[in-house]
């Protein structure tokens, strides 16, 4: 860690958890914690909860959790760094300057390069643009009627003929074959570096803070392929980001406008719509419905009318309906899209369309109905069942009876056949069923459980980054792993019960190296006076399997409290047993036979170890 420990815990003491989360996620407090939508996953119900007390946060549903710099990083995809600076900077804390060997900073900074870089190549493209040597594509530009200061606004570029003169000057700026082609903005081949792109006017693709991440480049013709796009890199993540958004998160409109292709957003921002956004030539995809929701509850789809427009359409509906986000869409006809259409008919024009867009759903039972030729009754049958079954996907009665009206208004059918027909086929796939075929399934709250050695279990399987990476961590391990991550959670949780365990259990019973480390954390701080959650967790904040997992440890809650029998039986269990893993973990490191009979001596006394909780 570069920073030393005081300065890492003076930023994250002077922003408050609560305050700077508020800044991202609706908060509402609840008891002593706030709860909200988890910007983490989606969710209808919100399961994310913020508490002042421990400062950190945590997600019920999906177990993201940390402190305020994890939030940070997690959220704007920042580097530890990064996320430091932002904090010191809203607290206005001075970091002290960081002495770093040479070696050290290619290392650590590699993602600051990548952006540094990037920056670079999109001015060194937007400066060819405006010198003669780019003059085919800035001709190509404003054939497209694009203004200077659309083109200033955006960063668009060009891409000389030259094939290899982006690469030459920035070998000149000092950067090393292996990082330009980390980058993605060169080809590295025997007989040398070559420009991934040339010929081409170019569209820097920016993240949410304005930072550029890679490119889209254009054939000024006919050319294939029409668009080539940087490949992903540390820094460029296609189902993360959103053409357009780093201006449309501040336009002021309720909704945003997703449509297809980089021309369209800039066509529709340089028309006053600076609410559109596109994905990056890639499907839309449930981490886009994510990064939207952020910022809107509601879309309008102004995708391409055309065939393969209308399928795009029709597979985002489901994801963006799945994040509990309102769908409309747009009609473009009798124009392909956005740009022709305002080209065509206008700003006003499209605003009017904006108006009249039509629900989702609906949407969805016109082009239903376009694939069935209605003369034939069999096929006619066919599309009213098809639509009973879609119906379906309502799990609430008087929402489904009011989208049974609409279609039965819209397209003629008696409302009360179409009702019948929906609750026949509603009974006959078991309406508990059907609902589960359509991912409609409530999300179990926080509630869920009742034991609460089950709920914890729960959690640390359910995290989103359970698995990754594979600790390997079998049922035999997790056997011993359980009951000591149970009973630090109930230490941090109710500290009055380090006085039942005292001469019983030490940090030193804790075997499992991250639970010790941890463990001995909050012993001292017990011993202290205060344990501080999120400054234990700043020791974890460079592995985020690691932060997430002590997350989860802190954030496991005792719903019940411990006085019935049974939890009181629980408890004293699990002491035991991390007293007995403990001794059994001694025992096989045991240095000599002296040792090794003390262990013995205690592992014998366990059967009579007796843990009141009274
Ligand atoms: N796309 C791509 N690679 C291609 C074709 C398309 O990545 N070979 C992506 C681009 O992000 C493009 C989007 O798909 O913006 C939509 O494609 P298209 O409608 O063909 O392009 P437009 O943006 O509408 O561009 P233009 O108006 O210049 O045809
Ligand atoms: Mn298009």
């Amino acid at each position: 860690m570069r920073y030393s420990e005081d300065v890492i815990e003076e930023v994250r003491m002077k922003n408050d958890i609560v305050d700077v989360i508020s800044g991202y996620v609706k908060l509402q407090k609840k008891g002593s914690s706030y709860f909200g939508l988890c910007p983490f996953h989606n969710e209808k119900s919100p399961s994310f909860s913020v508490s002042p007390g421990k400062q950190m946060y945590y997600c019920f549903g999906c177990g993201a959790g940390g402190n305020v710099i994890t939030f940070i990083m997690e959220y704007e995809n920042y580097s530890f760094g990064e996320a430091l600076k932002l904090l010191a900077d809203r607290a206005g804390i001075v970091l002290p300057k960081q002495e770093m060997s040479q070696e050290e900073k290619q290392q650590e900074d590699s993602k600051k390069r990548l952006l540094e870089v990037n920056k670079l190549a999109a001015n060194y493209f937007y400066y060819q643009l405006k010198h003669p040597q780019g003059q085919d594509g800035y001709a190509y530009l404003k054939k497209r009627q694009l203004t200077d200061e659309t083109i200033l606004h955006f960063g668009l570029g060009f891409a000389n003929k030259t094939s290899d003169d982006l690469y030459r000057y920035l070998k000149n700026k000092g950067y090393e074959d292996s990082f330009l082609k980390e980058s993605g903005l060169v080809t590295i081949e025997e007989r040398g570096g070559h420009d991934k792109f040339w010929n081409r006017v170019m569209f820097p693709i920016m993240d949410v803070n304005n930072r550029v991440i890679g490119f889209g480049g254009r054939v000024m013709g006919d050319g294939m392929p029409k668009y080539l796009n940087s490949p992903e890199t540390r820094l460029f993540d296609k189902s993360r980001n959103l053409f357009g958004l780093n201006f449309a998160r501040t336009s002021r409109e309720k909704y945003l406008l997703i449509c297809e292709g980089y021309m369209d957003v800039i066509a529709l921002h340089q028309a006053g719509f600076t609410q559109a956004v596109a994905s990056l030539g890639t499907a839309f995809t449930p981490q886009h419905a994510v990064l939207l929701k952020r910022y809107t509850t509601q879309v309008i789809l102004t995708y391409d009318s055309d065939e393969a427009g209308t399928k795009a359409a029709l597979r985002a509906i489901p994801i963006l309906r799945e994040a509990g986000i309102s769908i409309k869409v747009l009609n473009m006809k009798p124009y392909k899209d956005p740009d022709e259409f305002i080209k065509n008919l206008g700003a006003e024009e499209f605003s009017r369309r904006i108006a009249q867009a039509k629900n989702s759903f609906l949407y969805e039972i016109d082009v239903l109905k376009s694939r069935y030729s209605l003369e034939d009754p069999e096929q006619k049958t066919q599309f009213y069942q098809e639509t009973a079954k879609k119906l379906l996907i309502f799990s609430e009665a008087l929402e489904r009876d009011n989208y049974i009206q609409a279609v039965s208004r819209e397209h003629f059918i008696p409302y009360e056949d179409l009702k019948r027909l929906v609750n026949q086929f509603g009974s006959r796939l078991g309406i508990q069923d059907s609902y589960r075929a359509f991912g409609r399934i409530k999300e179990n709250g926080s509630g869920a459980g009742d034991r609460f050695a089950v709920q914890q279990e729960d959690k640390n399987t359910t995290g989103r980054e359970a698995g990754k990476k594979g600790r390997g961590k079998n049922e035999k391990e997790e056997k011993t792993r359980q009951p000591q991550r149970l009973l630090l959670t109930w230490l941090i949780e109710r500290p009055s019960l380090f006085a039942k365990i005292e001469g019983i259990i030490s940090a030193e019973d804790f075997v499992e190296p991250l639970y010790h480390q941890v463990a001995e954390m909050v012993f001292a701080g017990h011993k202290a006076g205060e344990i501080k959650p999120a400054g234990i967790l700043n020791h974890f904040i460079n592995d985020e399997e690691e932060y997430r997992e002590v997350a989860a440890l802190f954030n496991a809650s005792l719903k019940e409290s411990l006085n019935n029998e049974e939890q009181k039986k629980a408890f004293s269990e699990t002491v035991r047993k991390v007293k007995k893993n403990s001794l059994d973990w001694a025992g096989r490191n045991a240095r000599d036979i002296q040792e090794f009979q003390r262990i013995i001596r205690e592992q014998a006394a366990l059967g009579s170890l007796h843990i009141s909780l009274d």
